[in-house]
């Protein structure tokens, strides 16, 4: 796909991986529709996307877990462009700790906003993306989609919802011209995400490398786009999962000092 002038709808712009991706987008001079819950942090995000190149960039107030607005989200940007090329689901939350003692409230919000969000924009996207014969959703899940880790059952489990909508849905849609990928970042510098989690052990990538990713698979769409290490745990994990639950609950429970 050529993205100058392309039109791309990111949820969850305002931080991190999201921020990371209209600005990646903007530079190939995508229009851009941006969406989450802090306006103040999007207009900002929108603005640096304009001085980095792209011709338009949007922004709309979204709580993705909200379905009326993530169903709005989606036909304000039919609205302001008369078309959607790339679709990207980036919007999430994590919580860290035992799932035994996980707020009810705090699941509710974790499956409301990782999955049952990409599952109502989807829905919104589609009939247009499929008139057309055309366009590409890209859904952000996580090394958690296929390797579940421990001290964030939930969170993992979501991502493998994630994960197997996005591939199902895939097959649905084989023929059609609109694709479905999958993105498994692994722990990312430059995010918000771990705030609050008690911070983060290992190793790390930067936003920026899984903005490009997002970039190169809407321009070469995949099943699943992967940055090489995990690639690596995704093989190993038939082998290893096991010993590999074992690990990083060791891990984090030092981390977590239990
Ligand atoms: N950081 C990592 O290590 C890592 C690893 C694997 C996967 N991921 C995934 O990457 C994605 C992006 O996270 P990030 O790392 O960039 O973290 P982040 O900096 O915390 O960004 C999360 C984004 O999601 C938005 N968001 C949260 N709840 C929302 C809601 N209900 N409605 C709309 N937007 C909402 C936030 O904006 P507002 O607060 O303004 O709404 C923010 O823009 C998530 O799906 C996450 O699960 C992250």
């Amino acid at each position: 796909m050529r993205l100058k002038g392309a039109v791309v709808a990111i949820t969850g712009a305002s931080s991190g991986i999201g921020e990371a991706t209209a600005l990646a987008f903007a530079r190939h001079g995508a229009r851009l529709e941006l969406g989450a819950r802090r306006l103040e942090k999007l207009n900002s995000v929108a603005q640096r996307c304009r001085q980095a190149g792209s011709p338009e960039a949007n922004v709309r107030l979204l709580d993705v877990g909200q379905r009326a607005q993530a169903r709005a989200f989606i036909a304000a940007t039919l609205r302001d462009f008369e078309r959607l090329d790339v679709l990207v689901n980036n919007a999430g939350v994590g919580w860290m700790g035992r799932a035994q003692q996980m707020p009810e409230e705090k699941v509710d919000e974790l499956v409301a906003t990782n999955f049952k969000g990409i599952v109502t924009t989807t829905q919104a996207a589609l009939p247009w993306m499929l008139e057309r014969r055309r366009g590409v959703i890209i859904n952000v899940a996580s090394i958690a989609g296929f390797r579940a880790t421990p001290y964030s059952a939930v969170y993992a489990a979501t991502k493998h919802a994630v994960v197997g909508f996005s591939h199902a849905l895939r097959g649905e849609l084989s023929g059609s011209g609109v694709k479905v990928c999958v993105v498994y970042p692994y722990v990312t510098s430059g995010t918000e995400f771990f705030e609050g989690m008690g911070g983060v052990v290992g190793p790390q990538h930067p936003a920026a490398w899984v903005a490009n990713l997002i970039v190169r698979t809407a321009r070469f769409p995949r099943r699943d786009a992967m940055v090489a290490p995990i690639r690596v745990a995704h093989f190993a994990e038939p082998v290893f999962g096991g010993l590999m639950d074992h690990a990083i609950g060791e891990v984090r429970r030092r981390s977590l000092r239990e």
